[in-house]
């Protein structure tokens, strides 16, 4: 895909659902008495591949191309299934959560990509709650065979809420309080959703805790835009001068848009209007205009709250005066791709001063616009994102090999950017 230079970004739009939050509402929904009607769901390979999960489990869920209704089977109802969890690695760590306590045995597959990344920082805690997990050398396939669980207080070795979630969701059907302690807070969809199931969870700023509920009633979920897939066209609307774009509904949960403040003491232009409630999640419209930036630097305790981002923050470092740095997030390179090779890669491409640190990465900015040329995705949705925001910002244009993948959080993503786009 050939992204050419554009002279201006202008308009409104409103972004899919959000990743997390969609994939949640099926899992919960799946084990809740009763139906859930999920409106706004974020149709992508990722969630499909939950849909579908959960409905090799015996869930039914109905699907009128905009509300999905899902037939809840009951806490401990699921029926044992291979589930090819494909791309997605927030199903592959939350489900197991909710399988260490049901009746039945259950294989987790999954592509290339996602068979190459760590399972056994789930295995390890729920296996000390007794869950019967066996992984492949720490990765997938995985086989799990639920059975009695005891809750545990259990301390994050690392900042994750796939990892929180799945000891969480596993605190489900265990016997006591299951406590999980953050090394800094990441994103509290879980705890949120199961607050609205009924469930009694109870958070301070480093820990959450659940209780284990008789059952769960979902009953209602309303999918708020997703900050990830806004996050493209915040960044565009910055670096490419003129522009001016308003973002609809989109989920400002503060755990998820660490990015707006990173932009706000970079000297970006993002103002936030008609906040308001969606169920228990936070949402608004974003206000976004062009702005000259300067550099900055991202520690351990901000990497969570803009975690997918930190690719399109690289980008905009390139366009800030001075030099950005991002430390503590040797996470990255655990991602779909290890996005800290993958980004530096991305930016040396088309003309940008870049290099990786063993946890971060450091990037020379300059404000004009990098020359363009090659990118490649790697099979990494977030990095395809970069290259094309890179190539509107370029002054020759950038080609993304591998653009493909943005299927796997969002699939309308190149015809939106082309019609917010003047050249
Ligand atoms: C997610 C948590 C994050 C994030 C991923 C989605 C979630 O992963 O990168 O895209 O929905 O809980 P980690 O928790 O592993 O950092």
């Amino acid at each position: 895909m050939l992204i050419e230079p554009a002279a201006a970004l202008e308009g409104h739009l409103a972004v899919p659902g959000d990743k997390s939050i969609s994939h949640r509402s099926l899992l919960l929904g799946a084990v809740s008495d009763g139906d859930t009607v999920v409106r706004g769901f974020g149709r992508s390979d990722d969630t499909l591949s939950t849909l579908g999960a959960v409905r090799a489990m015996g869930v039914e869920v109905d699907d009128d191309g905009e509300t999905l209704t899902v037939h809840g089977v009951g806490l401990r109802g699921l029926r044992g299934a291979e589930l090819d969890c494909g791309n997605a690695g927030t199903l592959a760590r939350l489900v197991v959560g909710i399988l260490a306590f049901q009746d039945g045995t259950f294989t987790l597959t999954g592509d290339a990509s996602l068979s190459s990344r760590p399972m056994g920082r789930i295995a390890e805690p729920l296996g000390r709650m007794g869950a019967q997990i066996e992984t492949t050398d720490g990765r997938l396939p995985l086989t799990v065979t639920g059975g009695t669980l005891e809750a545990i207080d259990y301390e994050l070795p690392v900042a994750s809420a796939q990892v929180k979630s799945a000891v969480l969701l596993a605190g489900l059907g265990a016997n006591g309080r299951t406590t999980v302690i953050e090394p800094a807070p990441t994103r509290d969809h879980t705890e949120l959703m199961l607050r609205e199931a009924g469930v009694r969870v109870t958070t301070r700023p480093n820990s959450a805790s659940v209780d284990p509920p008789e059952r769960l009633q979902l009953g209602e979920v309303d999918v708020p835009g997703d900050f990830s897939s806004a996050a493209p066209f915040i960044v565009a609307a910055t670096i490419v001068p003129e522009s001016r774009i308003t973002l609809h509904d989109v989920n400002l949960n503060p755990r998820r848009t660490g990015l707006l403040d990173v932009l706000e003491r970079m000297g970006g232009r993002v103002g936030i209007v008609a906040r308001r409630k969606l169920g228990q999640e936070q949402v608004g419209d974003l206000e976004v205009r062009s702005a000259e930036l300067t550099a900055t630097t991202i520690g351990a305790d901000e990497v969570p709250l803009l975690i997918d981002e930190l690719p399109l923050f690289a980008l905009l470092a390139a366009h800030a005066r001075g030099r950005s740095r991002v430390w503590g997030a040797a996470e990255l390179r655990l991602k779909e791709t290890d996005r800290i090779e993958a980004l530096v890669d991305a930016l040396r491409a088309i003309g940008v001063r870049a290099r990786a640190e063993e946890d971060g990465f450091v990037v020379t900015g300059v404000p004009s616009r990098p020359r363009g040329g090659k990118i490649e995705a790697r099979g990494d949705h977030r990095i395809a994102m970069l290259g094309a925001v890179a190539g509107l910002a370029s002054s020759e244009g950038v080609e993304v090999q591998g653009f493909e993948s943005v299927s796997v959080s969002f699939p309308g993503f190149h015809d939106l950017l082309e019609a917010l786009t003047r050249r």
